[in-house]
């Protein structure tokens, strides 16, 4: 259990917690039949992240393991093999490590893992084909890591897949991660922003009859608007940020009856904002939105980078505000009067545009009634 790098010095090591790897190992051989092993540092102690320590190899006997959470800790090195014998896992959460390597466990047994969250650790290689034999599936955080190749074809076989989020990674061929993916009856969220750099955005795609969550942004992908969107009746946020999409904004978007978030900044776009975008169900009235998205078991969505910061992180898709940005394209013409039926709009970015809005004193911006808080048109 030599595994951990003292690479800190001597006053630090001294007020070295007796956690770590000796300690888990210790716990387990004391109690074998564990059912769920949570397992963190002690927060209040000045650790610094150059002491980390590889998760050890001993999980062999715990047969009656269903829940092993070691999230923000320091564990570094592989995924220990001896987790592929905890048959009953239903849940693995080892984000924010500093995790390493390929994921060569064997997920074959283990039938019962429902969530798999990996995020923010250093991960690279693709994805185990025998990730798709984990039927039960319903949860795969991979963000910030930098799995690569293409998507595993089996995955079509993760029926119960619920929400997939991968953003920050190095993903090839958008085009067959979504005809595999689009076999997932059930996934509500797929999150796929900065893979697939400068791929052309595929058109022949169908399915996604669940999905309600959708970040493709950041990838600098060409092409037009793929009208299959107008086939995800269910769509609530449309991440399609950051790209090189060019062409217009297509009219059927408008008729998307729970988009209440939408978000194409920087683009290529060209043309005028069509009028029919105004016609946008869930930015005319209330009580629809977003009271239908859930969370995944807190697992925040990185939809976009602001401007000044890292990141806006958003716990759930609910607690979006209602959006629409269509900054830094090459949108012309004058705004539609009818955007004054957006009383539920939280955002309107129109920056960085050739909009005229010189007609904009008959839609009463800022008006008590219309809900919009930031708006931004130059
Ligand atoms: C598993 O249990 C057996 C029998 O109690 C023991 O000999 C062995 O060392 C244990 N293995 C691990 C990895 O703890
Ligand atoms: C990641 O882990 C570190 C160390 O425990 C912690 O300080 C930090 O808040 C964690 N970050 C997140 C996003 O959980
Ligand atoms: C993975 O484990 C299963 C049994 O759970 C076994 O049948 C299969 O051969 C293993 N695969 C590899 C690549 O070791
Ligand atoms: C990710 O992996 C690829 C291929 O191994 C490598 O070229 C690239 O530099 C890695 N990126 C990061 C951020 O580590
Ligand atoms: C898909 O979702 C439906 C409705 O929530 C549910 O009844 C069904 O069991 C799910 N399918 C799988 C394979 O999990
Ligand atoms: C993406 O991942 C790289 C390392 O793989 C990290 O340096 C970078 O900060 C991440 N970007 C975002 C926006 O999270
Ligand atoms: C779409 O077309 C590409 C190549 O043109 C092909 O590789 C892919 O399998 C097709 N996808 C579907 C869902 O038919
Ligand atoms: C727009 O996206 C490109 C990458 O496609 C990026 O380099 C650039 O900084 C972005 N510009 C703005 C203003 O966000
Ligand atoms: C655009 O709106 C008009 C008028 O409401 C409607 O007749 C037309 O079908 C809409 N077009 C699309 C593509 O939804
Ligand atoms: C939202 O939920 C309500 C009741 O829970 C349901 O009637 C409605 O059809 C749902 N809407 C969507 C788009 O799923
Ligand atoms: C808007 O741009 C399109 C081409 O992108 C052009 O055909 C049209 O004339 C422009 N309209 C105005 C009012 O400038
Ligand atoms: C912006 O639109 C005006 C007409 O509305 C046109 O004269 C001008 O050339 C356009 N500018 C750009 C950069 O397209």
């Amino acid at each position: 259990m030599d595994s951990c790098e003292e690479s800190v010095d001597g006053e630090q090591q001294r007020r070295r917690p007796a956690v770590t790897a000796t300690a888990m190992a210790t716990t387990i051989s004391l109690f074998p039949s564990l059912s769920f092993f949570f397992f963190t540092f002690d927060r209040f102690t000045e650790m610094v992240s150059t002491l980390t320590c590889e998760l050890p190899n001993v999980f062999g006997n715990l047969t009656n393991l269903e829940f092993f959470i070691a999230n923000s800790n320091f564990f570094s090195g592989p995924l220990p093999l001896s987790l592929a014998l905890c048959s009953k896992l239903s849940v693995l959460d080892l984000r924010n490590n500093s995790l390493t390597g390929s994921i060569d466990l064997n997920f074959t047994g283990l039938p019962s893992l429902g969530m798999l969250v990996l995020a923010s650790n250093r991960f690279s290689g693709p994805l185990p084909n025998s990730l798709a034999d984990c039927h039960q599936s319903k949860i795969l955080s991979l963000d910030k890591n930098n799995f690569t190749g293409q998507l595993p074809e089996n995955f079509a076989k993760l029926q119960s897949l619920l929400f997939l989020s991968s953003s920050n990674n190095s993903f090839v061929d958008l085009s067959r991660a979504l005809s595999v993916l689009q076999q997932c009856k059930n996934l509500t969220t797929l999150i796929f922003a900065m893979n697939f750099i400068g791929e052309e955005i595929p058109k022949n795609v169908s399915g996604f009859e669940s999905l309600m969550v959708l970040g493709i942004g950041y990838c600098g992908l060409k092409g037009h608007i793929p009208v299959w969107l107008s086939s995800c009746k269910k769509l609530h946020v449309l991440d399609l940020s950051w790209n090189h999409l060019d062409g217009r904004i297509p009219p059927w978007i408008g008729s998307m009856e729970n988009l209440f978030y939408l978000d194409l900044s920087n683009n290529s776009l060209t043309g005028e904002i069509p009028t029919n975008l105004t016609e946008l169900k869930s930015l005319i009235s209330t009580n629809c939105c977003s009271s239908n998205l859930t969370s995944a078991a807190g697992i925040p969505l990185f939809v976009k980078r602001s401007q000044s910061s890292n990141g806006l992180q958003y716990k759930q898709a609910s607690s979006f505000p209602p959006s629409i940005s269509l900054s830094n394209n090459m949108i012309n013409g004058t705004i539609p009067p009818e955007v004054g039926r957006w009383k539920q709009l939280h955002v309107l970015d129109l920056s960085r545009n050739n909009i005229s809005w010189r007609d904009h004193a008959q839609f009463h911006f800022g008006d008590a009634e219309l809900g919009i808080f930031r708006l931004v048109i130059q």
